[in-house]
């Protein structure tokens, strides 16, 4: 079978057509990020969300900007405040907000300016299965999905949940970027392997920028 990937660049693995790897683009901005990843979920803490169906998620999650994604019995949907604390979600950190749309660009996309930041923590053996984010109000932006910490297996799928995903590694400071033709594919997160990270220890932090 012939190479399904190509890289157009070094770092740069064009995945699908509207979907890209951009491999370390994070790094630049380790140490701000960090940072602001405490200031955020001190204010918003990382708590385990159930799903309408009842399960309680293996991903701890939180959120920052003006809306958060937050799922309950009640099904999946932005608020703008945090049911845990009542407060508005903390602000988006300007170091999250400028990665995400300067990725965005360099991935095709122009003026993204992202409302929401889902906030996704994984231990080992947490997972996130295959889903497509489609609780936005149009397609029309994509998302952009940076990684920190421990490496996952991350899976790419087609439109359709029964098309096979493709499994990409993802490292610390790797971003992934789908919109366009990509933006309703099927994604997921593989068990997460037992490691030690040296800045996140057992955790995998993943950020996930929308506009809700
Ligand atoms: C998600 O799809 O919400 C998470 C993806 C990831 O953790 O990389
Ligand atoms: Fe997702």
């Amino acid at each position: 079978m012939m190479d399904l990937f190509s890289f157009d660049q070094p770092q740069r693995l064009a995945i699908a057509e509207g979907a890209m790897l951009l491999g370390g683009r994070a790094l630049r901005h380790e140490e701000a990020l960090l940072a602001a990843l405490d200031t955020v979920v001190a204010a918003a803490p990382f708590r385990h969300m159930v799903t309408p169906g009842g399960f309680t998620m293996s991903v701890a999650m939180s959120n920052c900007g003006r809306v958060g994604w937050v799922t309950d019995k009640g099904g999946y949907r932005y608020t703008s405040e945090d049911p845990q604390t009542g407060q508005p979600w903390p602000e988006m950190p300007a170091v999250f907000a400028a990665l995400a749309s300067e990725v965005a660009e360099e991935a095709g996309f122009q003026g993204f300016e992202p409302d929401a930041c889902l906030i996704n923590r994984y231990e080992p053996g947490a997972k996130m299965s295959l889903h497509q984010d489609k609780d936005e109000r149009d397609f029309s932006n994509p998302i952009v999905s940076v990684s920190l910490g421990l490496p996952a297996t991350f899976q790419f799928g087609g439109l359709s949940r029964s098309d096979k995903p493709r499994k990409l590694p993802l490292q610390h400071g790797d971003v992934m970027v789908w919109g366009g033709p990509a933006r309703l594919a099927f994604h997921g997160i593989l068990p997460l392997k037992e490691g030690q990270h040296a800045r996140l220890g057992r955790n995998r932090i993943n950020l996930t920028f929308r506009k809700a």
